[in-house]
């Protein structure tokens, strides 16, 4: 396993979530990071919960704009890990309602997000780097009716991962496709929140709803891991067996 102490990682969502869970544990694993998103006042308020000093920079980006991004690349200049946990809550209408407008918002967001990342990343990654995507559940347990695109996205990571690990060797691209996990994004249930993990976690093999640290550990393996490639790593509680 590879080191992380004195690394450049680049976390884009790093301002919520899953990626300021990340940003936490690349900090306890002693590397620099630079946190992106697109709200700046969310990335200052993420800055100062990290509380790392001038070892946590942010800046911000949307991962949808390619000239954000080249902008992004430039002013990082090398470093040594991606990560992009960034993507928004996924429409669910079912097909024959979709409204396209949203569909393609969506589909920008997280996929073609994406490929903006891995085209302006490939210039400044140094040698035994890697880049992690983020998949879900989604593509293994689709809700019905409405989860058809958000589960062919969401699988589409894995055959994008397998591809660029050959085309980008010898840096490594993996995808970590989390269930459930307890982070603002379901904020939206509002107090309907406590019951459907309580039911979740019941239903789990794992019998608990992962915190953003218990998914975060799966990044940083990834990216320490100097002989993984190519892999999509479930993080679910199980929830994919179920
Ligand atoms: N939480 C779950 O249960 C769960 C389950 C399966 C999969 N996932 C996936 O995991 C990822 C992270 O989820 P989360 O729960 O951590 O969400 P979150 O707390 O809402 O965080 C999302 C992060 O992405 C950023 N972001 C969104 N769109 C962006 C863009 N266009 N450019 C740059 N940054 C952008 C957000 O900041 P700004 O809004 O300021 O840009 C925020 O920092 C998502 O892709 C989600 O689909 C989550």
């Amino acid at each position: 396993m590879e080191t992380l102490v004195n690394q450049t990682i680049i976390i884009v969502g790093g301002s919520s979530g899953i990626g300021l869970g990340i940003a936490r544990a690349a900090l306890d694993s002693g590397a620099n990071i630079v946190i992106t998103a697109r709200s700046a006042d969310k990335l200052q308020a993420a800055q100062r919960s990290l509380n790392g000093g001038d070892r946590v920079k942010a800046i911000a980006a949307d991962m949808t704009a390619e000239a954000d991004i080249a902008r992004l690349f430039e002013e990082v200049g090398a470093f040594d890990h991606l990560v992009s946990t960034a993507g928004t809550l996924p429409p669910g209408d079912p097909i024959g309602q979709t409204d396209m407008a949203g569909m393609r918002a969506f589909v920008d967001n997280k996929l073609i997000g994406a490929i903006i990342l891995a085209k302006y990343a490939v210039q400044g990654l140094r040698p035994g780097g890697s880049i992690t995507f983020t998949s879900g559940i989604n593509k293994d347990k689709p809700p019905v009716p409405g989860g058809s695109v958000v589960s062919a996205i969401a699988g589409s990571f894995s055959y994008f991962a397998r591809a660029l690990a050959l085309e980008l060797a010898p840096t490594r691209v993996n995808v970590v496709s989390p269930g459930w996990v307890d982070t603002p994004m379901w904020d939206i249930l509002g107090d309907a929140k406590a019951g459907y993990f309580a039911d979740m976690a019941a239903r789990l093999p794992a019998r608990k709803i992962p915190t953003a640290a218990d998914v975060a550990a799966a990044y940083i393996y990834l990216m320490q891991s100097n002989v993984t490639t190519g892999e999509t790593l479930r993080v679910d509680g199980g929830h994919n067996l179920i």
